[in-house]
């Protein structure tokens, strides 16, 4: 099976259609982009170390009965997945406040949260990828009430796993962003990457709040030795299996 026409190029990777109209090859890039392309670099040996984070955590969650869109990755920055129509939605979940949660509630850096947050952005470039009331959601037809409701229990769920996961990493999840698609029985899948480009993980072996930081924060406020840190991430995952 070849890779064939180019169906999506996005800042991180690239999405093909394959001879199999239900499996497509993302090829994972090691471009960095943050603040919504307006700082781009490149960040050595990304596109691997995401591809294989991501693998071992779709793994993780499909043993779990998360349905995923992971088939398998036939070279290191690839990924084989099923085919799916993307929901234009980043859904992001959150446990300690950071970033934009910072920004916009004036809540402190490291604040724990008391229950864990569900946030829903638009994914609209051209309009900022502005976060969206349940309302304002269902008025743009993103989703249908029970859709939404679905994407809510599935989220807290992967957050429970994941948070859980990375606990034995000795690496604190603090918050990350995923992304859905429909699959042609309209079954909602995960989709998209996770990886330390969409997630703030912090090393729980550091208390220096710039030390710590494993994640693409790193990149952002340039914080320096964002492949050691990828890199580092990547190892501990490896490191532990994958359990139901
Ligand atoms: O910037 P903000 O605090 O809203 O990001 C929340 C989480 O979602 C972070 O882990 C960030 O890496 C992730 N995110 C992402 N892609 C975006 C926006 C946020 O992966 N476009």
């Amino acid at each position: 099976m070849f890779a064939r026409q180019k169906l999506y190029e996005g800042k991180a990777k690239i999405v093909y259609a394959t001879d199999d109209p239900d499996v497509f090859l993302t090829h994972f890039k090691n471009d960095a982009t943050a603040f919504n392309a307006q700082k781009r670099g490149q960040i050595a040996g990304k596109g691997e170390i995401n591809a294989a984070i991501s693998g071992h955590l779709f793994q993780l969650l499909e043993a779990n009965s998360i349905p995923t869109h992971f088939i398998d990755r036939p070279t290191a920055e690839d990924m084989r997945v099923k085919a799916v129509k993307i929901i234009p939605l980043e859904v992001v979940v959150r446990n300690i406040a950071a970033g934009s949660l910072c920004q916009q509630t004036g809540l402190e850096l490291g604040a724990v949260l008391k229950q864990p947050l569900v946030e829903f952005y638009y994914k609209n470039d051209a309009l900022g990828d502005p976060l969206l009331t349940r309302d304002r959601l269902l008025l743009l037809e993103l989703a249908t009430p029970e859709q939404l409701d679905q994407l809510q229990q599935m989220a807290l769920r992967i957050n429970e796993l994941l948070s859980a996961f990375f606990q034995q990493c000795g690496i604190t999840l603090v918050d990350f962003k995923l992304e859905f698609g429909l699959d042609r029985n309209q079954q909602i899948l995960l989709a998209d990457e996770i990886s330390p480009d969409t997630c703030r993980l912090w090393d729980q072996g550091e208390t220096d709040p710039d030390r710590r930081v494993m994640d693409k924060d790193r990149f952002r406020r340039d914080l320096g030795d964002v492949e050691g840190a990828y890199q580092r991430v990547l190892e501990r995952v490896l490191n532990q299996p994958v359990q139901p």
